[in-house]
């Protein structure tokens, strides 16, 4: 038995997480999934009732559970950070969550961005690093408003929490990976201690993998060939920062956060699974959020728990809504949230 813990959030975040919850719902009892799915009301309407954000009694009940699965945070009658802080950041550090996984795959050639670049070229995951590296929050002022002042962010890596998320990455590649293939991705001409530790780590634990080939590129250059030739990459791992930003470059590429799928995971804790995008106020409560993001986090989930096959049928289900266009209006369809929910379901029940 699986239990999952389900916080839809704010806005669109409940919308988007009903329609993965249909999906798990009729996913239970196939292929031996046992699921049990406890909601837990965490977000705005929680703060502006009782000023709670996230209590320590939930955090402890969190850590019963196998997985959480989260809609969005974020509301505009709430300052900024609260809700975003208090919740997704406390929760990644609470359970040590290093390992951000976001695949970018191209569902559909009309989606690509690129000229000549379609679903066989746009198809790999990047692995970043998601407890350390210049966003760890150490550093400090000087003489902070002189003239004077001096501002320094340090950039933590520890050989442990280096050698976990390669190790992560060439385990992902065997398992899910094309090749298989691991790239690094650092700036170890110019960061020279602290890359120079990623490249020796890197090294080391590349060399137990001889099934797995391995790349390099600094991370300036991998832009370039993100755009130029996506076809060459098939896992990439990489410090926090530089996750931060090429997986926003591979999120285009993917055809926008309409697709978006965030994994959050230790292996040996509570691992967690999202939607990337937030909880978009602007449309919330009209029932024309795309859902699709939120039930590929499902599909995302179901691998990470063991039960791969019916995280790929989730996955499959996807591709073919899109390609029949039963989609929300931001993907050029004209179905409602709610609608291409039940479409997944229906796709779902026609693959057996
Ligand atoms: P957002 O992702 O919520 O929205 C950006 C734009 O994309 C909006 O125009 C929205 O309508 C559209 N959009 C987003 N998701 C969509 C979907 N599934 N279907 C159709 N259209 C979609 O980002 P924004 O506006 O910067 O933030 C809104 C709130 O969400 C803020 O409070 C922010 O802090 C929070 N946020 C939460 C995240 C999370 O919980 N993981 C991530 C990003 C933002
Ligand atoms: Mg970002």
């Amino acid at each position: 038995m699986l239990k999952i813990a389900v916080i839809p959030g704010d806005g669109i975040g409940k919308e988007v997480t009903d329609q993965g919850l249909k999906v798990m719902e009729y996913l239970n009892g196939k292929n031996g999934l046992q699921l049990t799915l406890d909601k837990f009301e965490l977000g705005a309407e929680r703060y502006l009732k009782n000023g709670e954000v996230l209590p320590e009694k939930v955090l402890k009940k969190l850590e019963t559970y196998n997985s959480i699965y989260l809609g969005a945070v974020g509301d505009p009658r709430v300052p900024a950070g609260v809700l975003e802080q208090g919740i997704l950041l406390k929760l990644r550090f609470y359970f040590d969550q290093y390992v951000n996984l976001r695949p970018v795959k191209l569902f559909k050639d009309d989606f690509s961005p690129l000229k000549n670049k379609g679903v066989n070229d746009i198809d790999f995951t990047v692995i970043r690093e998601n407890t350390e590296g210049l966003y760890a929050g150490v550093g400090g002022f000087l003489k902070k408003n002189t003239p004077d002042e001096v501002a320094i962010q340090e950039m933590v890596n520890t050989r442990k929490g280096v050698d976990r998320v390669i190790k992560y990455a060439f385990e992902y590649a065997l398992k899910y990976g094309k090749e298989p293939k691991v790239t690094l991705c650092d700036k170890s001409n110019v960061l020279t201690y602290a890359h120079n530790l990623w490249q020796r780590a890197f090294k080391d634990i590349a060399v137990t993998y001889p099934r797995v080939e391995t790349d390099h590129f600094l991370v300036d250059a991998i832009t370039m060939k993100m755009v130029r030739n996506p076809e060459i990459f098939d896992v990439i791992v990489t410090c926090n920062m530089f996750g931060d930003i090429i997986t926003d470059l591979g999120a285009e590429l993917q055809g926008g956060m309409g697709l978006a799928v965030s994994g959050n995971i230790n292996p040996d804790s509570v691992s967690m699974f999202e939607p990337v995008h937030g909880s978009a106020p602007d449309i919330a409560g009209q029932n024309k959020a795309n859902p699709l993001a939120a039930i590929l986090a499902v599909g995302m989930m179901l691998k990470h728990l063991g039960y791969s096959n019916l995280g790929d049928r989730v996955e499959k289900a996807v591709e073919q809504a899109l390609k029949e266009n039963q989609v929300t209006p931001d993907m050029g369809g004209n179905l409602s949230t709610d609608e291409v929910g039940n479409y997944i379901v229906t796709l779902l029940k026609q693959d057996r």
